[in-house]
């Protein structure tokens, strides 16, 4: 669509309006996976994409913003992990740098909602509970992103169909559906429901825009809607990934023992110049933040280096390989402007056939 052709105003809505945005697509911010050409192939596509920040390090959340700014002058968004050592820093370079939306999987804290609130950021948590909705909601945040069970990496029990209308009914601000979507069904659904756009996770990894060695790509291709198990053995959370050898085995043997865990998680430190006193305050942070014990927090780091191993170096032996269960529908690598402009065209149809 060029620039000059107005939007079906039945996709306009809070969230169009709140990030700026052409249309209600969310690209989201999975780690090891959205890097800045996803984010621009996004953005320049018409839809909000999010730079997985989480999983970088300082150095190279800034190189890869700087990146996106080169390649699109549409906003785009930043997600964070709220406790991570130097999110202080990563918020303030947000600012400096003039982010448009600021996305965090957990909870941010109150003081951090303000300070980015008060800079002009929008502030967007995912949640997987009404509960959680609710808290974010009296903390100031301007929109949240509802992850069903069905959705890829760490998530919830409750389906979408079930959790979305419990959030939408729960919030006054903007919710984003998220959790199986992948078609323009999807979007008129999500719409129909009450919510104000979609945002996306496995669809927009198997994209031409997506770096994801093609390898691992095939991999997510060749993996029926029943080839997905949610582990809790990954890093003590509940993690849906396509059910491998590897993960069979971690849900047969449970967590890794403390020293084995330890030793992954200090060459993890090594592959991201983390200092030790980093790991261990991060580590301190992730326990009293999750209330999770040792040997979890020494596996979450693991964790985080195995997924690097597969996701990036297309270390498929490795097998830790997040995705929704909506990788079972998936079946092409159309680039963000086919996929955008397709769900686009789709969501616009089913609603003249619903309406005629
Ligand atoms: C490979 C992968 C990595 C992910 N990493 C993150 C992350 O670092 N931060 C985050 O907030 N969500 C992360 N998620 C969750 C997604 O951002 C998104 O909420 C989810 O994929 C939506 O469900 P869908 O895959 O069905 O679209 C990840 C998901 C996947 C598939």
């Amino acid at each position: 669509m060029s620039a000059s052709e107005t939007v079906d105003s039945r996709l306009q809505t809070r969230a169009t309006e709140l990030f700026g945005v052409r249309y209600p697509i969310v690209q989201t911010g999975m780690g090891w996976v959205a890097g800045p050409s996803l984010v621009s192939g996004t953005a320049n596509a018409g839809g909000l994409g999010i730079l997985a920040a989480a999983t970088m390090t300082y150095d190279e959340m800034v190189a890869a913003i700087a990146k996106v700014r080169s390649r699109t002058d549409q906003p785009f968004g930043v997600n964070l992990r709220t406790d991570a050592v130097d999110i202080a820093e990563r918020v303030d370079h947000l600012i400096a740098s003039d982010v448009k939306v600021a996305s965090f999987a957990q909870a941010p804290r109150p003081d951090m909602v303000k300070k980015l609130k008060d800079n002009g950021i929008v502030v967007v948590p995912t949640v997987g509970a009404r509960r959680h909705a609710e808290k974010v909601a009296e903390w100031g945040v301007d929109a949240v992103l509802c992850q069903g069970g069905e959705g890829g990496g760490h998530t919830g029990t409750v389906p979408t169909s079930l959790l979305l209308p419990e959030v939408i009914d729960a919030v006054d601000i903007p919710v984003i559906a998220a959790g199986g979507f992948h078609d323009g069904r999807g979007l008129a659904a999500a719409l129909a429901w009450g919510a104000d756009g979609i945002a996306m996770g496995t669809r927009f990894l198997l994209t031409a825009d997506s770096k994801v060695p093609d390898e691992v790509k095939a991999v997510y291709l060749g993996t029926p809607v029943t080839g997905t198990v949610v582990s809790t053995a990954i890093d003590g959370a509940p993690q849906r990934v396509i059910r491998t050898e590897v993960i069979d085995n971690l849900e047969r043997t449970g967590l890794l023992s403390l020293p084995r865990a330890g030793i992954n998680a200090l060459k993890f430190r090594k592959l991201t110049d983390t200092s030790l006193a980093d790991l261990l305050r991060e580590g301190v942070n992730m326990k009293k933040n999750q209330d999770l014990s040792w040997a979890q927090v020494a596996m979450a780091a693991n964790a985080a280096m195995l997924t690097r191993a597969t996701m990036v170096e297309g270390k498929l032996e490795v097998g830790i390989l997040p995705t929704g269960q909506c990788v079972g529908v998936v079946d092409d690598l159309p680039t963000c402007e086919e996929l955008i402009s397709r769900i686009v065209d789709e969501a616009v149809a089913r609603f003249d056939a619903v309406c005629s």
